[in-house]
């Protein structure tokens, strides 16, 4: 098999995590058979820089030439105060539209090992696993009208019908692979979009009887989040409500420089990590590579189907966590502080061991 895989670095720590994850990634294809096609575009400030647009035509068409597409992070304080459209945030935002991407994918799975960087209670944690599922699409991100003169600023938060039933549907198809529980969040209590985001959650729910669907308003979610996040199996919610309450699940497990995430489109589909590009730390081979190590496991997992690669890459992660090893974003008192480039050899190392004792091991006895 041979995979095209557009890369989108991105700024601040975005080229130092992808270049991280690619190694991966390439020693993970090697063992599976695959082959790999890797082009690098640019995307965000770097490409304002460059050609004065955050996403050129290029890069766009690169992304549906794809198999998939890794990015890295957009963003930082040098390009603040650019107008709307052109800050490197567009681009995402564009790229998300242009490639219909409209399943955001964010699990916030706590690392055993990882539990004593939070700044929560380890037994409040352990054990935690939740998905949430936030629809990237639609909701005010995308609404009109929209826009602001001097008296007023306005936004329109608006979902269409089919917006809800298909992230309905791969919410509860999902849930019949797990724990057979979503959680819908809305804020049904003011908003009537929301009152229609739930009428339809609802309606698609009658065709999976097994699955257990409760609502949440948002403001209830993110205090339950905190308070016990075991409860959480799958969230399902809309595209603002996901992005703030991703951001508080991602605490939970330690740090925001943990979490992977997916964007699906019925014929695209771009990974990424959670965190963003933070400028400060840039360029020092300081970032965690982590979250975008394992956003290159959601690739292998949902684009390619190659669940085994998916799986060790994970086991890899936690056995470096295990070891000790940690970078200063998750560093705590007696663990190995590491660079971004050793934690990814670490990686490296443990996807082989993992893999000779597991697959070749398993083909030996055979
Ligand atoms: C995210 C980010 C983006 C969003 C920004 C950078 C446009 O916060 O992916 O969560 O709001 O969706
Ligand atoms: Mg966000």
């Amino acid at each position: 098999m041979n995979l095209k895989i557009a890369l989108l670095p991105g700024d601040g720590i975005g080229p130092e995590v992808v270049n991280a994850a690619v190694e991966v990634m390439k020693i993970a294809a090697e063992k599976f058979n695959t082959t790999l096609t890797l082009n690098e575009y640019l995307v965000g400030g770097c490409s304002y820089d460059k050609f004065g647009t955050p996403l050129t035509e290029e890069t766009l068409s690169a992304c549906y030439d794809s198999d998939a597409v890794l990015l890295g992070a957009v963003g930082g304080t040098k390009w603040e105060n650019l107008s709307q459209n052109l800050k490197p945030e567009a681009a995402l935002l564009k790229l998300r539209k242009a490639l219909g991407l409209y399943n955001n994918i964010r699990p916030a799975k706590v690392y055993s090992a990882l539990l004593s960087s939070s700044t929560l209670k380890p037994e409040v944690l352990e054990g935690t696993d939740i998905i949430i599922l936030r629809e990237l699409t639609g909701d005010v991100y995308f609404g009109e009208p929209r826009g602001y003169d001097d008296e007023k600023g306005w936004n329109t938060m608006i979902y269409y019908r089919e917006e809800v039933v298909r992230m309905a549907r791969y919410a509860f198809e999902l849930a019949m692979t797990r724990d057979k529980r979503v959680v819908s969040v809305d804020k049904a209590n003011v908003l009537d979009c929301s009152q229609f985001w739930r009428k339809i959650v609802h309606e698609i729910h009658k065709d999976y009887p097994e699955v257990t669907l409760s609502d949440m308003y948002v403001d209830n979610a993110a205090m339950q989040i905190v308070r016990n996040p075991k409860q959480f199996d799958i969230i399902l919610t809309q595209n603002l409500f996901g992005d703030i309450l991703s951001d508080i699940a991602a605490m939970i497990t330690g740090s925001l420089g943990m979490l992977p995430s997916a964007s699906l489109g019925s014929k695209y589909a771009l990974y990424e990590p959670v965190h963003g590009s933070a400028p400060d730390i840039a360029g020092q081979g300081k970032a965690n590579p982590l979250a975008t190590i394992s956003s290159v496991a959601m690739m292998f997992y949902h684009s390619f189907k190659m669940y085994k690669a998916a799986e060790l890459i994970e086991a890899a992660i936690s056995k470096t966590l295990d070891s000790g090893y940690r970078t200063a974003d998750i560093y705590s008192p007696g663990s190995v502080l590491v660079s971004t480039a050793q934690m990814r050899d670490a990686v490296i190392d443990n996807f082989n061991k993992i893999y000779d004792e597991q697959v070749v091991g398993e083909t030996a006895h055979q």
